[in-house]
């Protein structure tokens, strides 16, 4: 395992820090447990994302479902990065962001009816549109809403390209048996179907292959296949002008080397040689995962044989990816091992789940005990977005640094607040 330690997160004077807070002092400002996230380490991401793809005039378009709250897109939005969305409520979240509506992509495969006259009001960028059913009734609510004014709803087809990725089978999403994408037959049968369509204009392909990909391989094997549909479309009549080419560059867990923008826009920019149109990309982890720690207390070194149990104060419900895809996140003590004795714990939350593990035999301080501080690494993406209030649980808050100053982006959501929605009952 190496550790994900960056010049933004490392230890100083013993002492693991973000920029210049201090975990230690964090967390007496603010119980455990929490997220902390560095903007200097977003901003660097950031840099080297639009660096590398707009070399090759590449688009960006963030997945915010990666990290949507909303500090974290208003400063994307300030960056010029456009949004991938995948529900009404990531719409509604950029939008307050001050995210331009023009770059805006509507992703999912399950849009709601409200939700696309949502979009479809706020005239946003493009669609993605995942099946023929959605884009029959995209078409049908487009002619009702639409004010002859307006352009026609510019419509990408999300293709299911079946290819294998080697990723964890929770997170593939380009295979047959998936549930995302169009067969690439129906996608061209769609193209003539649409062609002269009042409302609605099919304008390129859309894929996303899956999650924590390193290998460039089937990246090549699907755009390959795209542009050989996107021929066919185009020998139809067609037009093909943009191609939208997803996410899912790897990141490193401790133990991967990463797949760093500027490779994957290279071979982007192989691929899509000669296609006249705007080629985009739609990064969600790559841009925030290393940028966020989750912070912890130890309540309990539970004594057991073969291997003692470290019993923490976050659980399943603050961080799912343990749990949902076996995920490890490095684990580190904040106050520094400096004797480098360690044992081998099971680390575990306080959860009245099984699977409320998040590492297994993981060497820390062997003098480790109740109140000391451990952080998790790699906790900016699909981390505190994924968290919930199971057990009963308070929802976990979340802060960002920039430079010495700290600021509480959300608060501890209470059981106090939640049980609001629940103490007035209304008879219906
Ligand atoms: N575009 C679309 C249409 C997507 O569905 C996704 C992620 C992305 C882009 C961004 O992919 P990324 O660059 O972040 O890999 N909760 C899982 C990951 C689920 C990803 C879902 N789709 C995890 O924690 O590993």
């Amino acid at each position: 395992m190496t550790f994900p330690f960056t010049k933004n997160i490392h230890y100083q004077n013993q002492s693991l820090s973000i920029e210049g807070c201090s975990i230690e002092a964090l967390a007496l400002k603010v119980n455990t447990p929490f997220y902390v996230y560095s903007q200097a380490r977003l901003l660097d991401n950031i840099t080297a994302c639009k660096a590398a793809f707009d070399a090759h005039n590449i688009q960006i378009h963030y997945a915010v479902k990666a990290n949507c709250n909303l500090h974290i897109l208003q400063l994307i939005a300030s960056q010029g990065i456009g949004v991938d969305l995948v529900s009404g409520g990531e719409l509604y979240r950029a939008t307050k962001a001050g995210v331009q509506a023009e770059k805006m992509v509507f992703s999912g495969v399950g849009k709601s009816r409200s939700e696309l006259i949502q979009a479809i009001n706020m005239h946003i960028g493009q669609f993605n549109v995942e099946s023929a059913e959605e884009l029959a009734l995209l078409a049908t609510l487009a002619e009702d809403t639409s004010d002859n004014t307006s352009r026609k709803l510019q419509v990408a087809l999300r293709v299911n390209p079946n290819v294998v990725v080697n990723t964890h089978k929770n997170i593939t999403t380009g295979q047959k048996g998936n549930k995302f994408g169009i067969d690439m037959d129906l996608a061209l049968t769609l193209f003539e179907h649409y062609a002269n369509h009042p409302s609605i204009e099919l304008v390129g392909l859309a894929m996303h292959i899956g999650s924590q990909i390193f290998e460039v391989a089937p990246y090549r094997e699907a755009i390959q296949k795209l542009r050989l549909l996107a021929t066919k479309i185009q020998e139809k009549g067609g037009n093909v002008s943009v191609l939208d080419l997803g996410g899912g560059f790897g990141i490193n867990y401790g133990e991967n080397t990463p797949l760093d923008f500027a490779t994957i826009a290279h071979v982007i920019a192989e691929e899509t040689k000669g296609f006249r149109g705007k080629v985009a990309v739609e990064p969600g982890r790559s841009l925030v995962a290393d940028i966020g720690l989750l912070v912890s207390r130890v309540n309990y070194v539970k004594e057991s044989h073969p291997t003692p149990f470290l019993i923490l104060d976050a659980a399943m419900n603050d961080l799912m990816r343990p749990a949902l895809y076996q995920a490890s996140h490095p684990i580190k003590e904040v106050i520094q091992n400096t004797t480098s004795a360690t044992r081998s714990y099971d680390i575990v939350g306080p959860v009245c789940e099984s699977t409320d593990i998040f590492a297994s035999k993981y060497p820390l301080d062997t003098n480790i005990k109740a109140g000391d501080l451990v952080t998790f690494f790699c906790a900016g993406a699909y981390s505190a977005v994924m968290s919930n209030s199971y057990n009963s649980r308070d929802i976990v808050p979340e802060v960002f640094v920039n430079g010495q100053n700290a600021t509480l982006v959300r608060e501890r959501i209470t059981q106090e607040a939640l049980l609001q929605y629940e103490v007035n009952a209304k008879p219906l």
